[in-house]
């Protein structure tokens, strides 16, 4: 296993990237551990968990609520979990936002660690520390940022995904690459049938550059004053596409990459050739899906995002593979924008 340390103010986090998720149990406390995963990964890998009581929540965003917490704050009580107890997460990104969240929370904060079994957490939602709930519609409205002791990424896991889940962690991958990482995006470009394959060690090279890349931003900006912003490429318009269809988070940022790309390019900031070869790679994974916003909505949604401040929106643009540029720009600017291109295609 190949490991990426996080330090950042007061914490390390440590993760380790390869086969095995089945040794957590030595990274374990004696006692007072306790599993929160959901119902598909209990039936899928219940058997190998460590003998340690289980908490399972229904799949799905519909469970990342504070209903759910309440109700999981409730059963550690009953098991009897004190300060010195463990959470350990074993699922997604909804499962690590959640237990997360109830780790950071539950007698003021306890321990934990995620065993991270999508490609979505693994490339993106398990490595950070950001955790936490939606508020009815709004996404991760309520929350903090709180490192795990440590996180697992076993790729062998990725198996056992379906298609759709799959594709749509490979849509973060992407973003990681166009931001940070130009022989990431070149590898992903090249790698076709590799990647529609899942080939292990593919896969397990492209999640460690993944997590290498967002953990150095993370250990150098935590809290998001600067740099972290950038992880954000796509996710303007994302949020407000995911908001208002049905599409799984990583299509609908593939979506608002598209129109990050567009306008990085309106913008003069990113050269043609550049913006064709982010479009057609979006395009060949099947991650660009149509949908029908009209752009009053879309100034709905934008105006909505948390991290607006003021009229304004720091947007992220691409300015070259592999690099990106994060600037402050008026909400009607990106309305105008969202126009021009809904009225060209
Ligand atoms: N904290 C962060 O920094 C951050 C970053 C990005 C996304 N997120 C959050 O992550 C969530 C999305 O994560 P996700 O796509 O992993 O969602 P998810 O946890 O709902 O997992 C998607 C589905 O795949 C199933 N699944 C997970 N691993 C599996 C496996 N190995 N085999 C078979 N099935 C498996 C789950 O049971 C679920 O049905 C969103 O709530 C999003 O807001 C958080």
């Amino acid at each position: 296993m190949e490991k990426i340390i996080i330090n950042t103010p007061g914490s390390r986090s440590e993760i380790h990237i390869g086969a095995g998720w089945e040794s957590v149990g030595t990274l374990l406390p004696g006692s007072g551990v306790v599993i929160v995963t959901d119902d598909n990964i209990k039936r899928l890998y219940g058997d190998k968990f460590p003998d340690v009581p289980v908490l399972s929540v229904v799949p799905g965003e519909d469970s990342k609520k504070l209903t759910v917490i309440e109700q999981l704050a409730d059963k550690l009580l009953e098991a009897g979990i004190d300060r010195n107890g463990f959470i350990l997460a074993v699922g997604g990104g909804v499962v690590c936002d959640l237990a997360g969240f109830l780790a950071s929370v539950y007698l003021r904060g306890v321990r934990c660690g995620y065993v991270s079994s999508s490609l979505l957490s693994q490339v993106d939602a398990s490595t950070g520390g950001k955790n936490g709930v939606n508020l009815g519609g709004t996404k991760n409205i309520i929350g903090i940022i709180r490192q795990p002791e440590f996180v697992i990424c076993d790729t062998a896991m990725l198996f056992t995904l379906s298609e759709e889940e799959y594709l749509s962690g490979l849509a973060e991958m992407i973003k990681t690459a166009i931001i940070g990482d130009a022989e990431l995006f070149d590898l992903i470009e090249n790698s076709f049938k590799g990647i529609k394959e899942r080939d292990y060690d593919l896969l397990t090279d492209m999640v460690y550059r993944s997590v290498k890349f967002k953990a150095a931003v993370v250990t150098e900006d935590e809290r998001e004053t600067g740099l972290r912003r950038i992880l954000n490429f796509g996710h303007t318009f994302g949020h407000a596409i995911e908001m208002q269809t049905q599409f799984k988070h990583g299509f609908a940022v593939a979506s608002g990459m598209e129109l990050a790309t567009y306008f990085s390019l309106d913008r003069g900031l990113l050269d043609e050739n550049s913006a064709v070869r982010i479009i057609n790679l979006l395009k060949k994974f099947g991650l660009l899906r149509d949908y029908d916003i009209s752009h009053t909505q879309i100034e709905r949604l934008v105006t909505h995002d948390k991290k607006k401040a003021g009229s304004s929106i720091h947007f992220v643009f691409s300015d070259g593979i592999g690099n990106a540029v994060v600037e402050k720009i008026s909400i009607p600017e990106i309305i105008d924008f969202y126009k021009r291109f809904k009225d060209k295609t």
